[in-house]
């Protein structure tokens, strides 16, 4: 039930809705950018990171609740598996069953490799089933690769690697194509052309979708793909750690079963990380858009073995998470609904900010909004903002939520709001891990053999990521990976297994003086009462 202090608020969004319609908002300069992210984003936090003091990234700057982990003790010991039984024997061993990891499988069974995905959860359990606004490729007339370029290197800050952003514009295109092909049902006009729109920071309409359930059709064609071509998959089985061989390449991994915690020895030529990102951390108490299994247990499996970390420190938090009802706080409320037309509005109901503005941007002011201007909403336990929903059907017609969005209607249905009619409140959500691992275009980390695609991987954004960027690039990564690794599988012989980093990383932790008991990789997180994975609600 919404307090009278919030009913008194949305009927002035109401009162000022034709106004704010006919508003064209500005777009804010880069020095009002650049002032606005480092007094406000969570990223210039400095109190909430620390210097990593052990591993090859020694000295790069982590969130605390990351660096605890990658600093962690490891779940076994390097005794604990006995690596001489071998219980998989496989060319292509993929940690992680989501878009990225179903996507190499794929390629990696066209290149005629024998591989296997292992996955903590079921395949699918991933942060590309959860998303919802699209998938952005530049293949219209009046767009191009370069242009694409353009807006994602602008939107991360200058700061990708290069040579990993151009083949993602570049391998777009085919992308959508291959996608189409397997049988994603994209949104198209009458005459089969793909229906696009924008996203915060495109300068063109490069978006395509499934209305606003994007990923979950994306998830459902890849897993339906893997599961009718045979692709063995081990669901409810984590992997713990890495194993390498005599020569220092990855050579497999130790796995766990869930439930009974069992350890199983799996050999492989190649291995790739595909274990996604790391919402359920929750950094700095932010609630998350993320499924239940993203903790980050790539970059601790990856780390440990000797891959290097890039822009571990950086994260993206989407502006607009639901901050009411209590029930889904956090959920992502998608993009789209702004590129539809819907406006953030303040509590006086002034549109305080250009919607699609890029997503850090975009959390910034909001949080400024909401903190130092004293213009959020209060809800019963926490602040947020309008985000005004009924303009949509003003500009697109009646109809139109029910026909481009009709996810986000039902989840607010379900508790009584109608968002055709009523406003909903928002406030940032934490979303994506632009940081990861470090690859080279052909998607193999710091350690030979060793390979990773999807949101475990960083540099191909930056320092922000642009909407409907990680869906392309758990695709085109994720295929990426598949083919270079089954191929470089045909030229590998392992060696003798062995889990003696494991050794060298306990020393090296006891030499630095790390104490603590916490144990990495997290696999799952914990939300009992009182314990530091309950988002603290950063307000
Ligand atoms: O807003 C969204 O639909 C999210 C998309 C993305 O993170 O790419």
């Amino acid at each position: 039930m919404y307090t009278g202090e919030i009913l008194e608020s949305m009927k002035k969004v109401e009162a000022a809705r034709d106004a704010n319609l006919a508003l064209e908002p500005r777009r804010m300069t880069a020095e009002e950018k650049d002032a606005l992210l480092s007094a406000y984003h969570p990223d210039y936090k400095e109190s909430e990171f620390e210097t990593l003091k052990i591993g090859v990234s020694r000295g790069d700057k982590v969130p605390h609740e990351l660096a605890a982990l990658l600093q962690g003790k490891p779940r076994i010991g390097a005794g604990d598996a006995d690596l001489t039984k071998i219980d998989y024997d496989t060319d292509v061993l993929i940690i992680g069953g989501g878009g990225a990891g179903s996507s190499a499988a794929i390629e990696a069974d066209n290149n005629g490799a024998r591989c296997m995905i292992v996955t903590k959860l079921r395949i699918g359990d991933a942060n590309t089933m959860m998303a919802e606004g699209g998938i952005q490729a530049a293949d219209k007339p009046n767009d191009s690769p370069a242009v694409h370029y353009l807006d994602a290197f602008g939107g991360g800050h200058f700061a990708a690697k290069p040579e990993l952003l151009y083949k993602l514009v570049n391998e777009a295109p085919d992308a959508i194509q291959w996608l189409n092909r397997l049988g994603v049902e994209f949104d198209k006009a009458p005459d089969g052309t793909m229906i696009t729109t924008h996203g915060g920071g495109t300068s063109r309409k490069r978006m395509h979708a499934a209305r606003d359930y994007t990923g979950a059709e994306i998830m459902r064609t890849l897993r339906d793909e893997v599961l009718n071509r045979g692709i063995p998959v081990i669901d409810y089985t984590a992997a713990v750690e890495l194993i390498l061989d005599e020569n220092g390449r990855c050579a497999g991994a130790v796995l766990m079963n869930m439930e009974t915690r069992e350890l199983r020895v799996a050999r492989a030529k190649t291995v790739i990380l595909a274990t996604g990102g790391a919402g359920r951390l929750h950094y700095q108490g932010f609630p998350t858009s993320n499924h239940y299994g993203a903790t980050a247990d790539g970059l601790i499996l990856g780390y440990r073995a000797g891959a290097k970390l890039l822009y571990a420190d950086t994260l993206q938090y989407h502006p607009t998470g639901a901050a009411y009802p209590d029930q889904i706080y956090g959920a992502l409320v998608t993009e789209k609904v702004r590129s539809l037309g819907a406006k953030l509005v303040n509590a006086k109901g002034e549109v305080f900010m250009h919607p699609l503005e890029t997503r850090d941007v975009s959390a910034a002011s909001i949080i400024r909004e909401c903190g130092d201007r004293g213009n959020g909403v209060k809800t019963p336990d926490g602040v947020g903002v309008w985000l005004d929903t009924p303009m949509i059907e003003r500009i697109g017609g009646e109809g139109t939520i029910l026909s481009r969005i009709p996810a986000m209607h039902r989840m607010f249905a379900k508790y009584g709001i109608d968002i055709r009619v009523e406003p909903i409140l928002v406030y940032p959500t934490l979303h994506y891990q632009n940081g990861g691992l470090d690859i080279t275009p052909d998607g193999m980390t710091a350690v030979e053999n060793l390979y990773a695609a999807g949101e475990v991987v960083g540099g191909i954004h930056g320092r922000n990521r642009l909407m409907g960027n990680s869906l392309l690039d758990v695709i085109v990564f994720g295929r990426n990976a598949g083919r270079c690794a089954s191929e470089k599988a045909k030229s590998v012989e392992p060696g003798a297994l062995t889990l003696s980093h494991i050794d060298a990383f306990l020393k090296e932790r006891g030499d630095a003086g790390i104490e603590g008991d916490t144990v990495s990789p997290k696999l799952l997180p914990v939300y009992t009462h009182g314990n530091p994975d309950v988002p603290k609600k950063p307000f």
